[in-house]
Order: structure tokens, then C-alpha cells, then sequence
């Protein structure tokens, strides 16, 4: 499947490649003389190696692309505008070896004075981590979870040194302690880029810790915010609520990557195992495979953006970028992967004609990502304010009988699809008329209890009912309908 997606950005990797080598050629020697130096590494001889000399290389690259992100973007400044973070970090020269990129890193997760990651966690704290278990691995990483003291959850990321990376560069290079550090590097390369890039769905680093002191070499791990890795097959047995939530995370996400401090950045293994939930909530996890190149090009025919079954022209601009060529991948990767799978499924009738229009416009690239998330927001609007419900030539409420102070007995009940839990019929309403209109289509409900619990837009928890025991509770209220109290006298 990662081949899917490398196919379709060689391009763009190729780019991102070239413009690195070039820019390393200059001091490349003095580089990798300190490159050798700041891990310790072996033996001189080995750099007359040939192979070994491109693994030195492939290493230094992944250097150079921290710095990169390390560096303030070259960007036109709003007029007047002088940030003092750009300021201090452009004391960040362009001399820096390996081990310095670790010691900066370090020191900005220690340093009081990055209130973002005040706090942040260090070595001392794993100490005492406990409840360690397996969540997964991919193709550079493996994740654990783990327990703080206070009993926070949290995951931790290590190089996965049977994973795909490490192996395949010692089947190439036959290095093992340098292909850890290729891996390494990849994963210093995510805390970087998550330290940089802070959203509400971007997973939150709370700390990492280099071990410089171990025998094998250092071992770099990063601290983040737990979640529960994306599977498909569930999602799509939850409600269409919480399935929009996911997408409309996605499009939140892909907004602020598209105007990111770093520029447009972009997603390029863009899988649902690439992201995890929290609190019903999207956020990306894997940061390490992500570009802030856009293609270059001469003519816009160097601009089409491929995919497995179909491709897009796009425009070269005056800059010789493609223009937006990051954010309508990525949209158009959202749109594969997520909205197809995830958003008409069982929507509300009255908010299809949106959803469809969502649908074909990323489907077509017609919309960039600002006009999707315009839209997202118009869906939610609707939905939350319940006018995609209202229908005054009919009110389903008057057929039902109010009993305050009661509840239904609680036993197995009748269940429905897709509730919002296994035992009954639990779904989500705007309001009492709402909740009528659906126990009346449902030919087993004879009753329902408004809930005190409500969904993420707001919205009310109602227990539908087969039964009609009633039950003495200061705190509910039960509706029935008045042809079941009909029958129970
Ligand atoms: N914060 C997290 N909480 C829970 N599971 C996670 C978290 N981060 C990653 N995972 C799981 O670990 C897997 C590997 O992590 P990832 O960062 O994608 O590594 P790789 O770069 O090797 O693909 C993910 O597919 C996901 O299932
Ligand atoms: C870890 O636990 C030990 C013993 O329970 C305690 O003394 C120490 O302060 C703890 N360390 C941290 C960082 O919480
Ligand atoms: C969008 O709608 C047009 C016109 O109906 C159709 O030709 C096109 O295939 C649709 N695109 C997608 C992605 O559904
Ligand atoms: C999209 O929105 C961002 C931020 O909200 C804004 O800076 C940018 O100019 C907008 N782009 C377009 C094409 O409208
Ligand atoms: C509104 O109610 C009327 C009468 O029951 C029905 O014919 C019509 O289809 C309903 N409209 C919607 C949008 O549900
Ligand atoms: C009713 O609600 C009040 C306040 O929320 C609570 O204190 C009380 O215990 C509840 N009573 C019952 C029977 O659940
Ligand atoms: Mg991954």
C-alpha cells in the first residue's frame, strides 16, 4: 500500500532530493567528517566504502531536512511584523552536526522558556512508566503504551528495528548500528516537526528522551498523546455523527497543513493507519513521512498530480510551483481514503444534497480546502441547529403521553442500528419532536427517555423503548406513545 502513494510523489521526493544534495554538496566534506564524529562511528576505513558512503549519506540528508524545519521559513513578513521566536531561532546556524541537532531538541523540551512544552517529559519520567503494552508498528516505528505515575496513559515511539526500514537499508547496507540511526533520525524528525506544527488534530508530544549513555548507541524515544489506532471496520459501524466528526477532523487538519508555519505540508503516506482517535476526534500520529516541497515546474504540463485511478492537471505558477499541488493532495487523499468511506453512509436525508456536493467537488479537486472546510461547517451548522428536520406540516409529539418523574424499567430491550450502544436503541436527537418522529418510524418503540447525556455537536441521547413498565425517578421523563397506553388499559 506504500507503494501506492510512492508511485504518485517520486516527483516530488525526487525535488525535495535533488534540492538537498545540491545544497549539501557545498560543505559535504567537512559534514561528513562531523557526522562520523558526533555518533562515535566506527572505523575511518569504512568511508572509502562506497555503500557505506551513501548510507553516511542518506543520514546526512535527514540531518539537513531537520535543520531545515529547525530554520524559520524564508516567507514575505506581514509589514512590521518581527516575531521574537524568528528572531532566537535564527541563531540557529547552518553548522550543525548530528549531535547538536539532538542537544537542540533536548533543550528546547527542557527550556522553560517554550511555554508550549512546559513540562515536557525527559528521560526521569519513564522510569517510572508503567503498565507498558504493545499498540502497533509500521514501517519505521513501534508504539507502546504506558502509564504515567498519576496514571495518565500515554504511547511511546522507538525506532522498530525489525520493521521495514531498518531492514531494509542492513539488507542494502549491511550496517546495523547505522541504519538504527537512519531510523533514529526519523523519528527525531516527527519531534521536530510536531513541535512545530500544534493543532487539535496533530497527536500532542508531551516529551521525549535521548539516551546518549547505552551500550548499543543512543535510542531516541518520543512521548505523545495516546490514542486508538483508525480501524475502518469499526468506524463504519458508528453512527453518521461520529463518522462526520471524523471527516470534518480530516478537513481541519488539512486546513491548518495547508497554511502551516512550515508552509503547505504534505501527508505523503496518507493511510487511515497514519492517524488514531482520541476522544472521538482525528489526529495524524505518523509525521516523519510529510514534505514542505511543492513540485516544481516549467510548464504546466509538469504539473499532474497522479493517482491510482485517475489524474489531475494542474498549474504551474509564476513561481514555478505547482500551484497548491500539497493541499490537493492531500484533500484528494482525504477524500479517498475518508469522506468516500465514511461520509454519505446513512446521512440524514435532508443534508445529503450537501454531503453529494462535498463528494464530487473533492472528488473532482473543483474545491480547494478552504471551501471544503466552508462547506464541513455549513453541514455542521445544519445539523446542530436541527433544521435539517424541521417539518411544520407535521408534529409527531401529539400522539405521545408525558409521564415526569418516571423511567422504563430497565431490561434487554429492543436494539436498533446504528445505536449508540450494543444493549438497545440509543440515538442521538435536536429535539422532543425529533426523538417522536423516530420512535414513531420504528414500528417496536413504544416509548422513549430524553437522556441527560448529548453527542459532540450537542445533541440529545434518547432511549427508545419496546417496554412500557414504568418506574418512579424524580430525575426522567418518559414519552409514550398514546396507542400503547391505549392497549395497557
Ligand atoms: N498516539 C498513538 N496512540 C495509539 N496508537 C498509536 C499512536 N501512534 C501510533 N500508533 C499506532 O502505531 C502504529 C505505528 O505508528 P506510526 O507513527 O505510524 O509509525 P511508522 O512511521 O512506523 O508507520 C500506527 O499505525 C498506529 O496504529
Ligand atoms: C519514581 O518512583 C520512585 C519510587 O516510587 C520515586 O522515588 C521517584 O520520585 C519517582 N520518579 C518520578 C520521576 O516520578
Ligand atoms: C461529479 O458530478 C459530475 C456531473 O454529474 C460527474 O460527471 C462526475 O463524475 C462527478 N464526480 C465525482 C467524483 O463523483
Ligand atoms: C484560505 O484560508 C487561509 C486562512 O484562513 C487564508 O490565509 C488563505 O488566503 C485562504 N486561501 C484562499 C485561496 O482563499
Ligand atoms: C413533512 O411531513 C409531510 C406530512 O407527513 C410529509 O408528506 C413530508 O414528506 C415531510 N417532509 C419531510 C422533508 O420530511
Ligand atoms: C436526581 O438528580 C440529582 C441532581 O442531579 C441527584 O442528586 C439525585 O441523586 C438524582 N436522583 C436520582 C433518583 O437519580
Ligand atoms: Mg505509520
Amino acid at each position: 500500500m506504500r507503494k501506492l502513494c510512492a508511485v504518485s510523489v517520486s516527483a516530488a521526493l525526487f525535488f525535495t532530493l535533488a534540492l538537498l544534495i545540491l545544497s549539501l554538496s557545498t560543505s559535504s566534506h567537512r559534514r561528513r567528517a562531523v557526522a562520523e564524529r558526533s555518533w562515535g562511528s566506527d572505523t575511518h576505513e569504512s568511508l572509502f566504502n562506497p555503500r557505506r558512503r551513501e548510507l553516511v549519506d542518506e543520514i546526512e540528508e535527514r540531518v539537513e531536512e531537520i535543520i531545515r524545519y529547525q530554520e524559520p521559513v524564508r516567507r514575505p513578513q506581514p509589514v512590521g511584523g518581527s516575531d521574537p521566536d524568528r528572531v532566537r531561532e535564527s541563531s540557529f546556524g547552518r553548522s550543525h552536526t548530528a549531535s547538536d541537532v539532538f542537544s537542540v531538541l533536548w533543550e528546547k523540551a527542557r527550556g522553560a522558556d517554550d511555554n508550549r512544552i512546559r513540562g515536557a517529559l525527559g528521560c526521569s519520567d519513564f522510569r517510572n512508566i508503567t503498565g507498558i503494552e504493545f499498540l502497533g508498528s509500521g514501517y519505521t516505528k513501534t508504539v507502546l503504551k504506558g502509564n504515567l505515575q498519576d496514571g495518565t496513559g500515554i504511547a511511546l515511539k522507538a525506532v522498530n528495528s525489525q520493521g521495514n526500514e531498518v531492514m531494509r537499508c542492513i539488507r542494502r547496507y549491511g550496517q546495523a548500528r547505522d541504519c538504527y540511526r537512519l531510523a533514529a533520525y526519523k523519528i527525531i524528525k516527527e519531534i521536530t516537526l510536531l513541535q512545530k506544527l500544534r493543532h487539535p488534530n496533530i497527536i500532542q508530544l508531551y516529551g521525549q528522551c535521548y539516551d546518549n549513555s547505552l551500550e548499543d548507541g543512543p535510542v531516541i524515544t518520543a512521548v505523545i498523546e495516546l490514542g486508538t489506532p483508525v480501524e475502518m471496520i469499526k468506524l463504519l459501524q458508528t453512527p453518521w455523527e461520529e463518522r462526520f466528526r471524523i471527516c470534518l477532523s480530516l478537513v481541519k487538519l488539512l486546513h491548518y497543513l495547508a497554511h502551516s508555519p512550515l508552509g503547505s505540508v504534505l501527508l505523503l503516506d496518507f493511510q487511515p493507519h497514519q492517524f488514531v482517535i482520541v476522544d472521538g476526534e482525528l489526529k495524524v500520529t505518523d509525521l516523519d513521512d510529510v514534505s514542505t516541497e511543492e513540485l516544481s515546474c516549467k510548464t504546466d504540463s509538469d504539473c499532474v498530480l497522479e493517482f491510482p485511478t485517475r489524474n489531475f492537471n494542474l498549474q504551474c505558477g509564476a513561481e514555478g510551483k505547482c500551484q497548491r499541488i500539497n493541499e490537493k493532495r492531500n484533500l484528494y487523499n482525504a477524500f479517498r481514503f475518508f469522506f468516500t468511506y465514511l461520509l454519505p453512509y446513512s446521512a440524514p436525508s435532508a443534508l445529503r444534497p450537501l454531503l453529494c456536493e462535498i463528494m464530487n467537488a473533492t472528488g473532482d479537486l473543483r474545491y480547494g480546502i478552504n471551501k471544503t472546510l466552508e462547506t464541513f461547517e455549513e453541514v455542521l451548522h445544519l445539523y446542530k441547529s436541527g433544521l435539517h428536520r424541521i417539518n411544520r406540516s407535521q408534529s409527531w409529539l401529539e400522539g405521545y403521553k408525558i409521564f415526569e418523574g418516571f423511567r422504563i424499567q430497565e431490561n434487554s430491550d429492543y436494539k436498533c442500528w446504528p445505536s449508540y450502544n450494543h444493549q438497545g436503541c440509543l440515538l442521538s436527537v435536536h429535539n422532543k419532536e425529533e426523538a417522536a418522529a423516530i420512535c414513531h418510524s420504528q414500528q417496536q418503540c413504544q416509548s422513549f427517555i430524553i437522556t441527560q447525556q448529548t453527542t459532540w455537536p450537542g445533541r440529545y441521547l434518547v432511549s427508545f423503548r419496546s417496554s412500557t413498565d414504568l418506574i418512579w425517578d424524580i430525575n426522567s421523563t418518559v414519552y409514550m406513545k398514546s396507542s400503547s397506553l391505549r392497549a395497557l388499559m
